[in-house]
């Protein structure tokens, strides 16, 4: 009698377990992939950018939570670092300057194959580091 209590003891443990666990679990959402050619530094963040770090830069977008790095702030680039450093931000945009262990895909292949010259690849990058540089957080 005291097992079978037990053995029904433990399975209404796991069913619990189980359900907490599937509750728990972000539900995954299908998006369609987009991409653009624009050269505006706005659009540019909307399309490739604001999935993770929100549309505003906060780190709060869409894809958070299945991340499982932070996701930086980038508002508070200028914050961190004592000034925000266009160079150093391109940097990091483009890949070249990031974690071993990274989740942000390094986006200067992808930069480098969306545009027909390298002039326009340029403007395009340096539009969206203006456009990361106007959202610092005013101080
Ligand atoms: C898949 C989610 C994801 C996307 C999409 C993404 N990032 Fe990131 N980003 C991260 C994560 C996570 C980090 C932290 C370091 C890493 O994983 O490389 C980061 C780091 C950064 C940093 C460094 C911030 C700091 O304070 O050191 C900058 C700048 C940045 N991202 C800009 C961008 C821009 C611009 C885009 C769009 C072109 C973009 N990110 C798209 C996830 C993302």
């Amino acid at each position: 009698m005291r097992f079978k209590i037990a053995v029904v003891a433990v399975l209404v443990t796991l069913v619990v377990v189980l359900a907490l666990a599937l509750a728990a679990r972000p539900k995954v959402e299908q998006v369609t992939a987009r991409v653009t050619i624009s050269e505006d530094g706005a659009a540019l963040y909307a399309v490739y950018c604001a999935s993770c770090h929100g549309a505003q830069g906060r780190g709060d977008g869409k894809a958070v939570p299945y991340l499982r790095l932070a996701v930086p702030d980038l508002t508070g680039i200028a914050d961190r670092a004592g000034k925000f450093d266009s160079e150093a931000v391109l940097q990091k945009i483009i890949g070249e300057d990031r974690p071993a262990y990274h989740e942000m895909p390094g986006w200067g292949t992808v930069f480098a194959s969306a545009y027909a010259t390298p002039e326009r690849e340029r403007v395009a990058l340096n539009n969206l580091v203006r456009h990361l540089e106007a959202m610092q957080a005013a101080r």
